[in-house]
């Protein structure tokens, strides 16, 4: 496991009122990381913060009638509370307006003017404030429009001061091309190389048409625009200026994770700000992707954006991240639908990772006194878990530290899913039934060491849902505490009493979901409809939601309650074994695997299903039938099949693997 040290970096935000989950992707992705190299035993620097100052923040105060610094001042707060509520651990939070800040872009803005690479001059053209971005007239449109949000656009025209940035473009290709890691993904990295190579223009890097900015030193009419104001907060974060000792010891930030909205900033003026400074350049600038939604890029100019707490109160921080962090691929896009999340809790969460902790909790309390038993020689089934344990760890590592967040969770699932299928294959409930106390035990270790690691390795990405793991499985302290060092093969401790708990992640209902969340989304935005053509929340889609969706209040006659359907238990069964009924052309009796005990069930299927076919096969039963003789063969249960008018029938079986003894509900 590599010691040392990693800084790494969000942007600092824009102060808005209207943040939403996919701004909260940097974060997140940064925290996962910053956990994972903590764990790893490395300092880590974590920086993130807010982009205080603007024309945007301006007039966002303007219209609230507040000062710009009370504006920020009353909005920042509630970026720290969206960050603690996703338990984003980072190390410092710089905000622009801070005096360590000022003078840091002050004392920037001085040198390189006084060394001439700072001058004044003019600019002129069409501007869209909202975007911050200067539009070719070409793009416009007779409306004059801007192409990215619709909104109108303004004619500029402004003395400024110009950084010469033409000047650094050629050291500025060569360092990209001698280091091939400086600008990730490749793909963002070809398309830096041929904007510098398509040649750079200076940079207006002042106005005078808001005050709302560090002033420049030598012209005080002027304030700092963006980049120097925004971009060095980096350096000031490190140190600069202010604490050498610090300064060396983090500077140059290992890396600077970005949306690709502004990798030009950072792979472009960043840079070339640096090497004008005299500083050395970030090792690394990574773009990821946008979270889309059905209506395009989430975005706070454009309105279609889905409130960040709702979504964390509803589903816990740790259903969040985990999304975010296995949706989004190195560098892709990715789509956020409330159904797509539900399906993933429901799968990953709930399925996988839920089933493979309870249904060993259960075993154990059932088994084995809910006490980790001695291990005796392994064989090969448990051998090959964990070899994959092992392997896992190397996996996740590399994934991790190459950036590749989605594909550490891929890897970590794997051993998830094998810990499920270990348990189908070495069949803890067959060897308590044969008495096979000796195997068991072996099984049993081998189940809850993986677990144990699985806890271990899912903390970084999942900060609770590892601790209440660790927790659940008798381990103490914080799990965070023990390191990585913690994943190796061996810590359980045979006499550990592991307590179980209640499962973390329910299966949800997606119907539901949509109606609780969105319903009520869908009737607020109804009230603020105003200039909504860029569609509400994401998922409100035509007719998902409103009225259609609510509950029968009417009448209850033929009906029956919640509490009275509840009664019936339907479970999941595998066949193990199917036969014909001697004497009954149309029964076949099952010998099923219900989990935690087998159980016979004898059924009028026979003209339907051969007991080939039905072998093998995850069929529903109704468990707790009382049992009943049929043909003198005794039926322990139900098992559920539809029929139609033609005499047509068709079993109801489950469309993914699950483990046997599943309740379903
Ligand atoms: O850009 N999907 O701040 P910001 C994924 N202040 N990421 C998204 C996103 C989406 N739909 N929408 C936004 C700024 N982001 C400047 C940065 S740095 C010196 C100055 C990401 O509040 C976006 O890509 O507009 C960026 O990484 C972060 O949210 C902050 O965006
Ligand atoms: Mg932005």
């Amino acid at each position: 496991m590599a010691k040392g040290k990693y800084y790494i970096t969000t942007p600092i935000y824009y102060p808005s009122d209207r943040l939403h989950i996919g701004h909260a992707y940097t974060t997140v992705f940064c925290d996962a990381i910053a956990r994972w190299r903590r764990m790893a035993g490395e300092e880590v620097l974590f920086l993130t913060g807010s982009d205080d100052h603007g024309q945007k923040v301006q007039r966002a105060a303007q219209s609230k009638g507040m000062t710009p610094k009370e504006y920020v001042d009353h909005i920042v707060p509630t970026f720290k509370e969206l960050w603690r509520r996703l338990d984003v651990s980072y190390d410092d939070f710089i905000r622009t307006t801070e005096p360590r800040h000022i003078r840091v872009v002050q004392e920037i803005f001085q040198r390189l003017y006084d060394q001439g690479d700072i001058y004044k001059g003019s600019y002129d053209g069409w501007y869209c404030t909202p975007c911050e971005t200067f539009w070719l007239e070409s793009r416009l449109g007779e409306e004059k429009v801007c192409p990215d949000c619709g909104r109108p656009v303004e004619w500029v025209e402004e003395e400024s001061y110009f950084f010469r940035m033409s000047k650094y473009a050629d050291a500025l290709l060569a360092h990209i091309e001698a280091n091939p890691d400086f600008i990730q993904p490749e793909s963002r990295r070809n398309e830096v190389i041929s904007f510098i190579q398509s040649g750079l223009e200076d940079l207006s890097v002042s106005r005078t048409t808001f005050d709302w900015g560090v002033p420049v030193p030598f012209d005080p009419k002027h304030v700092t625009y963006v980049w120097i104001d925004a971009l060095s907060n980096y350096v000031t974060a490190a140190g600069y200026l202010q604490d050498e000792a610090k300064f060396n010891k983090w500077w140059p930030a290992d890396c600077h994770v970005v949306g690709k909205d502004i990798l030009r900033f950072h792979a472009i003026i960043w840079p070339a700000i640096l090497l004008a400074a005299g500083l050395p350049l970030p090792k690394q600038v990574y773009a990821h992707g946008w979270l889309l939604t059905d209506t395009g890029k989430m975005s706070k100019s454009k309105g279609n954006v889905v409130d960040p707490i709702r979504l964390i109160d509803y589903f816990g921080p740790d259903a969040i991240r985990y999304f975010l962090l296995r949706e989004v691929s190195f560098g892709q896009d990715a789509r956020y639908s409330t159904e797509a999340l539900v399906e993933r809790i429901n799968a990953d969460l709930a399925n996988d990772l839920g089933n493979a902790f309870h249904r060993s909790f259960s075993m154990l309390k059932k088994f084995c006194g809910g006490v980790i038993p001695e291990p005796a020689d392994p064989e090969e089934l448990d051998t090959a878990l964990q070899a994959l344990a092992e392997e896992t760890f190397r996996a996740v590592d590399g994934a991790v530290r190459s950036l590749h967040v989605n594909t550490a969770l891929a890897e970590l699932w794997k051993l998830v899913r094998a810990v499920n299928k270990y348990i189908d294959e070495a069949r803890p409930w067959a060897l308590a039934k044969e008495g096979d106390s000796r195997r068991l035990g072996t099984v049993m270790y081998h189940v809850f060491e993986a677990l144990r690691i699985i806890a271990v390795l899912v903390t970084p990405f999942m900060p609770r849902t590892g601790q209440a793991f660790w927790q659940q499985l008798g381990q103490s302290g914080r799990v965070e505490d023990q390191g990585l060092a913690a994943s190796a093969w061996g810590g359980s401790r045979p006499g550990t009493a592991v307590q179980g708990g209640e499962p973390l992640f329910p299966r949800l209902d997606v119907d539901q979901v949509l109606e609780e969340l969105l319903g009520e989304a869908a009737e607020k935005d109804q009230g603020a409809a105003g200039g909504a053509q860029d569609g509400g929340a994401p998922g409100t889609r035509g007719g998902a939601t409103g009225p259609s969706g609510v509950n029968v209040t009417g009448g209850t006659e033929g009906l029956i309650t919640i509490d009275e359907f509840a009664k019936v238990q339907l479970k999941v069964a595998k066949v193990l074994e199917a036969e014909k009924v001697k004497g009954a052309d149309k029964l076949l009796k099952l010998r099923i695997d219900l989990g935690s005990e087998t159980r016979q069930i004898v059924a009028g299927i026979a003209q339907h299903y051969s007991p080939e076919e039905l072998v093998g096969r995850s069929i529903v039963v109704v468990a707790n039938l009382q049992p009943a003789k049929l043909r003198g063969e005794v039926s322990e249960g139900m098992l559920l099949a539809a029929s139609d008018e033609s005499g047509r029938l068709a079993l109801l079986t489950v469309d993914r693997e699950i483990a046997p003894g599943s309740a379903i509900r």
